[in-house]
């Protein structure tokens, strides 16, 4: 059947697959948007912790509630820029606190309806990449090829810690983040809404051990025979 809009590919993964530097890349070949959707999870994590709600309210925070605080999404050509009280988010979406209670948040079926809308908005003309746990499934049914990235445990463990110290890290830190990971892989994978799995159709993608650019050059050869671009 003919394509009705350009074209979505979306990358689903566990935490520290290489889902997010990836997308990113590739949506750069392809000069396409890229969503960053585990952004938008910590984004509104950050809000509540920022705006002190209490942890023991969270569950029953409603839309409006969500609105209230003020995170807001822009969309510049292919850039995707997330504020919240209009300041720019960037590195405090990777704070320790954060990251702990972002689990807790992306479990709140409230929030995930609340965040489904501006999802679908910044993909609503395709030519999008997409990351996060629930792209394939959820947000862009329909996308056009899709992903699942999956890697050890541990290698998971060394590239967050990489990525969110910029050093390699000592091997205490990596069974310890590792362990970290497993939790929060168990939160997202089964909690009742939209929990991680592996999209219908999804091509696996085993990262482990594969050089980022390697990664990147598979990605983009499976999407060029997949999909006329
Ligand atoms: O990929 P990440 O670590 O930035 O994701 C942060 C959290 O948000 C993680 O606990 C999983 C959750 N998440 C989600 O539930 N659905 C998504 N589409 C993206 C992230």
């Amino acid at each position: 059947m003919p394509r009705t809009r350009p074209p979505v590919i979306t990358l689903d993964g566990p935490a520290g697959s290489g889902k997010t530097s990836t997308a990113q890349a590739v949506a750069r070949r392809l000069g396409f948007r890229h969503l960053d959707s585990g952004a938008l999870y910590r984004a509104l994590t950050f809000a509540l912790l920022k705006e002190g709600v209490p942890e023991q309210e969270w569950a029953t925070l409603e839309a409006q509630q969500l609105t209230d605080l003020n995170v807001e999404v822009e969309v510049e050509g292919d850039v995707v820029n997330i504020y919240h009280d209009g300041v720019l988010l960037t590195s405090d979406l990777r704070s320790t606190e954060v990251t702990a209670s972002v689990s807790a948040v992306a479990g709140l079926p409230a929030v995930r309806d609340w965040l489904l809308d501006v999802q679908r908005s910044v993909g609503a003309h395709g030519n999008l990449v997409a990351d996060g746990r629930d792209m394939g499934t959820v947000v862009f049914p329909d996308a056009d090829v899709k992903f699942f990235l999956v890697a050890s445990l541990e290698e998971r463990a060394r590239r967050r810690l990489l990525q969110d110290h910029g050093r390699e890290p000592a091997e205490a830190e990596v069974q310890e983040e590792a362990r970290r990971i497993e939790q929060r892989d168990n939160t997202d994978s089964s909690r009742s809404h939209s929990p991680l799995r592996r999209p219908e159709h999804a091509l696996e993608v085993d990262t482990t051990g594969l050089p980022f650019d390697d990664q990147v050059s598979l990605i983009m050869r499976q999407v060029q025979d997949l999909t006329p671009l």
